[in-house]
């Protein structure tokens, strides 16, 4: 449990949570990491802490620097449990301890905790100094929750931001690098599909708040450390924020007796035929979490379902009040499915696609019963002449 330099001065002290598979939803196959970071200066400051059955691992951390009674400030950038969830227990160590929050964090995290600390509110152009080190703070609303902000730290050109730029990653590494950037940019996208992609203007807002910063740092709170990608994590925040599209495909879809999923391969035909790449997801064997991930760059999203019962398989219904929730831009959507007597699944695809904003290529592609290979060559010529 030894923590970790990561500046002169600034340690990581968090925790790795090499058990987490599920976190509220988002299938997390490769644990994940709570950062918090302590820095010793006049003032000892600890940045954020861990979830709550975490807190041991993260004090025996504290506890190989400094006496955790002598810490003066606790900075939550966000009130989300994951980060503030060792908070009490930590304030009943440091009891003179100050805590420095956004104004909706101090909010927030009254109504997570009912207690009665001291807190110091913070806004966009604050600073704090802490000895040799200032503190600057901007604020950084709804990326991803209200209260969510990042703290600067000029004299280290670290920048620490919390859930943005994270990726739900355990491991032994602790920075970018040691990782590899291949491995990194892949969970840093899927995070960003799961957690931030609803909050592309915010973002937008946020990196424009940041960019005048001098930065060779950046400590999320989940994951590896930025130190040598800094540039291609932004890049790539910018263009997912700007819901900047690829001449790609995803194809998601659920089956009862395969007919539906013949009409996916078909479909997958079509794009291939233009040499658009397609991926193909059956929703009884990806998550959506990974789904989500797949349609982060994706201009055309096909969403398949049989009619069953009057409307869409479950997992199809699952699907989409993930993705309307998600709310990618610009993109354009296919409903398909076949269907016994009602088919009904098909217009019930496309009307929460058109509540999505896409643009539907096309309408009511749908089959009955079993798909023959004409029929199949119909749907493939329907398409063909629309991409
Ligand atoms: Fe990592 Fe929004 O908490």
């Amino acid at each position: 449990m030894k923590p970790l330099e990561i500046k002169k001065g600034i340690y990581w002290v968090g925790a790795i949570d090499w058990d987490l598979r599920n976190f509220h939803g988002y299938s997390t196959q490769l644990g994940s990491t709570y950062n918090a970071y302590l820095i010793i200066d006049k003032k000892i400051t600890l940045v954020d802490t861990v979830k709550h059955y975490m807190f041991e691992e993260m004090l025996e951390r504290v506890k190989k620097l400094i006496d955790p009674s002598k810490i003066d400030y606790v900075i939550s950038n966000h009130t989300e449990m994951d980060h503030s969830g060792s908070i009490p227990e930590i304030m009943d160590i440091a009891k003179t301890a100050v805590i420095i929050c956004s104004p909706n964090g101090e909010k927030g995290l009254k109504k997570h905790f009912k207690k009665d600390w001291k807190f110091k509110v913070v806004t966009t152009g604050d600073s704090i100094n802490i000895g040799k080190r200032n503190l600057n703070f901007v604020l950084m609303q709804m990326v991803h929750w209200p209260d969510s902000m990042a703290t600067y730290i000029p004299e280290e050109k670290l920048l620490l931001p919390n859930d943005a730029f994270g990726q739900h990653i355990a491991s032994c590494e602790r920075f970018d690098d040691e990782f590899g950037w291949d491995r990194v940019r892949i969970e840093a996208a899927k995070y960003y599909a799961n957690i931030v992609l609803p909050f592309g203007a915010q973002v937008s807002k946020a990196l424009e708040a940041v960019s005048g910063l001098d930065i060779n740092m950046i400590a999320p709170s989940h994951g590896l450390i930025w130190r040598s990608h800094i540039k291609d994590i932004i890049g790539l925040y910018k263009k997912w924020a700007d819901n900047e599209c690829e001449k790609k495909a995803v194809i998601i879809y659920d089956t009862m007796w395969h007919s539906t999923e013949k009409m996916a391969y078909a479909i997958k035909d079509v794009f291939e035929g233009k040499d658009i790449p397609c991926e193909i997801r059956n929703l009884q064997a990806s998550h959506i979490s990974d789904v989500a991930a797949s349609i982060l760059e994706a201009k055309y999203i096909c969403v398949g379902s049989p009619t069953l019962n009057n409307g869409m398989l479950p997992t199809v219904s699952a699907f989409l009040t993930y993705l309307k929730g998600l709310a990618p831009k610009n993109r354009v959507g296919i409903a398909f499915g076949s269907y016994g007597w009602g088919g009904q699944s098909i217009g019930d695809i496309e009307n929460i696609l058109e509540a999505s904003k896409f643009e539907l290529l096309i309408k009511g592609l749908k089959i009955q019963w079993v798909p023959d290979a004409a029929e199949l060559e119909e749907l493939k010529n329907k398409l063909k002449g629309l991409l």
